[in-house]
């Protein structure tokens, strides 16, 4: 099946109350085990890749060929979007397009809202004319490095007039409100803005995207869900799965040397985490919609 857009998958999830995982490749071995976890749970799928990866992986084209490419290997038929995730610049926004990418994220979150509106708007512009969909972000998702407290978290909230404003403004297709969600593990108990989450869905009508899908507790996930989550950002908990298993490989095999010896173990660990949250995120079955 050839790429499609986050689009229609994210309506249907809306529709459905159900939430589409986004996981992000990290290798090879990543790009096999979410194309074959999302198959075996007959799921739709978003495939991210944030800037720092594409140097890694060998570039936009090299990243977006080795995906058709193992989607024709594993004759792979649920739907699959390939996503820009937090891309900076109108620039590599579009080099993602170019490349093939069918969605991009353009994540303008830390300028002014006229500048975030300004960015958000051209890139909406040209992705639309390929049919490719667009997220958006607002407020500010903090990373591993910061150890905020609660109080301090919610000063960094998304605002629901200015979500409104950049959704009106801008015609994108799906939005990341920041409301307490961290890139990373968290330290101590999550608190995410359920209230902000509601009004802000209810008042754009979109599809809310939420990142650090980490490390929350289920009930968060279900509830984030109920409240038009629609696509679930997950990198942390399979980078984890994925290390512990070489971890434990090597500590018990200290002299092996074959790497297909550990990366085998670690890419059936990444199976296995994509597949438990596709579960949880109810998307299971979905591939064909949600009727
Ligand atoms: P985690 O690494 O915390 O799961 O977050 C992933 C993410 O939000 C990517 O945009």
């Amino acid at each position: 099946m050839a790429l499609v857009s986050m689009k229609e998958m994210l309506h249907q999830a809306l529709e459905g109350q159900y939430a589409v995982g986004q996981f992000n490749l990290n290798n090879l071995e990543f790009t096999q085990a979410i194309l074959q976890g999302a198959q075996a749970e007959h799921a739709p799928v978003i495939l991210g890749v944030s800037e720092a990866y594409i140097p890694y992986m060998g570039g936009l084209p090299c990243i977006a060929g080795m995906v058709k490419a193992l989607i024709a290997h594993y004759g792979i038929n649920v739907p699959v979007a390939l996503h820009l995730d937090h891309g900076s610049t109108f620039e590599v926004c579009v080099q993602a397009l170019h490349a093939g990418f069918t969605s991009v994220m353009i994540d303008a979150s830390h300028h002014s809202l006229e500048a975030n509106i300004d960015v958000t708007q051209r890139v909406t512009q040209v992705a639309h004319v390929l049919g490719a969909t667009v997220e958006a972000e607002l407020g500010r998702i903090t990373g591993r490095e910061d150890d905020l407290v609660v109080d301090e978290a919610e000063g960094m909230y998304a605002v629901t007039e200015e979500c409104v404003r950049l959704v009106r403004e801008t015609g994108i297709d799906c939005l990341a409100p920041a409301l307490g969600s961290v890139h990373g593990p968290y330290r101590g108990q999550p608190k995410l803005g359920f209230d902000r989450m509601g009004e802000i869905q209810r008042q754009t009508g979109l599809p809310l995207v939420l990142h650090g899908g980490s490390g929350l507790p289920d009930e968060e996930i279900r509830q984030a869900i109920r409240l038009g989550t629609c696509k679930i950002n997950v990198n942390t908990d399979n980078q984890a799965a994925c290390t512990a298993a070489i971890r434990s490989f090597l500590n018990a095999h200290p002299d092996a040397y074959d790497p297909r010896n550990y990366l085998i173990p670690a890419r059936e660990a990444v199976q296995r985490t994509v597949q438990s949250k596709i579960r949880l995120f109810g998307s299971s079955g979905k591939a064909g919609g949600h009727a």
